[in-house]
């Protein structure tokens, strides 16, 4: 791998479906190191590149790659991940990284056996309040924290399936995103206490959820999730502390102080993803953090289940 630098990495992007098309696949055209070379998806093609239906086929056909971009659902990523570095890919994967707690450290020690790079992203980190958000809070004093995450699933993610089954994570898909900022953000970590699920009767995954943390020191921090919110939309993450209430709205786009804007950033979280995967692979490093996973994991464990009505795509 020693002239990644000098060449563009020749990227494989698997599972061609909302997010790849939304925001992946305009980061890469953004991003001079990479080049998109192929797509492997089962039942969509893209022009321009060469196309195969399964990773597998990408990966054994004459078509080089230097690595893999993963879009696919969670369900079904180790073992994706795990024949991509066994081919000697370096491998970036949309979040949650995996369906389980226990798939990924395994993947990292092949990578690293490999001698590859694994990047298991967080894309919501890379929202422009993040880092601000984390330097403000370091110097303050939290009293309380406070996460509204609350979207319309059927404006979203229209259709999509594996969302509510078994390693989909239902309310937990978007709401893990609010859990990748606050494990970033906050200072201490943080663990379950005690938390409500509701499970629509027709599936098996949860529609709304609330959850109760403390920190290491007792810091009480409550998070409000929902699947049904129409209207406007809330992806909202309050921290009341000594100094007043900061608050980063719009999935850390925007980050008040007692109301008053501080900052109000263009969001360019994929450009940022695609930037820090290549300066890893640059640098010979893996970033794998499953903090945000293990409190989602949690919640199926200590979750208090309610069963609620059923979830069909088009109410009648
Ligand atoms: N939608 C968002 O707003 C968003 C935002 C950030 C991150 N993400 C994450 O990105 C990942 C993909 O989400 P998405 O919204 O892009 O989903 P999606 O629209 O369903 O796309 C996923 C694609 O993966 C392929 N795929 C492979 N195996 C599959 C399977 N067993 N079931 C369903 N599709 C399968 C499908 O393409 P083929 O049928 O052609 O194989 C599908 O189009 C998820 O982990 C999600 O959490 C999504």
């Amino acid at each position: 791998m020693s002239d990644t630098k000098a060449k563009p990495i020749r990227l494989g992007l698997v599972g061609l479906g909302k997010i790849a098309r939304d925001q992946h696949l305009p980061a890469i055209a953004l991003t001079d190191d990479i080049e998109l070379v192929a797509v492997a998806s089962r039942n969509a093609t893209l022009e321009g590149v060469a196309c195969f239906p399964t990773i597998d086929a990408l990966l054994a056909s004459d078509v080089e790659v230097d690595a893999i971009s993963l879009c696919t659902p969670p369900q079904g990523r180790r073992a994706q991940v795990a024949a991509a570095i066994a081919a000697g890919k370096h491998v970036m994967i949309e979040k949650p990284p995996g369906a389980s707690t226990s798939e990924i450290p395994p993947l990292a020690a092949l990578a690293e056996q490999a001698g590859v790079t694994l990047f298991a992203t967080w894309h919501s980190r890379y929202a422009p309040a993040v880092e601000p958000a984390r330097k403000w809070l370091a110097e303050r004093t939290i009293r309380s924290v406070l996460v509204q995450w609350k979207e319309d699933v059927r404006h979203w993610h229209p259709g999509q399936d594996w969302i509510w089954e078994p390693g989909g994570f239902g309310v937990f898909d978007p709401a893990i995103n609010a859990l990748s900022i606050v494990t970033r953000i906050l200072p201490r970590p943080f663990a379950l206490e005690s938390a409500t699920l509701d499970v629509p009767s027709n599936r098996d995954q949860p529609v709304a959820a609330e959850l109760s943390f403390t920190d290491t020191i007792g810091t009480p921090i409550r998070a409000e999730l929902d699947f049904l919110q129409t209207g406007p939309q809330s992806w909202d993450i309050h921290v009341d502390t000594d100094n007043g209430m900061l608050t980063l709205s719009g999935g850390g786009k925007l980050m008040t102080h007692n109301g008053r804007v501080m900052l109000d950033a263009h969001e360019a979280e994929y450009r940022g993803l695609y930037r820090q995967f290549v300066s890893l692979v640059g640098r010979g490093e893996s970033d794998v953090d499953i903090s945000p996973l293990a409190h989602v994991a949690d919640a199926f464990m200590l979750g208090r289940r309610r069963t609620v009505a059923p979830f069909d795509w088009n109410p009648a």
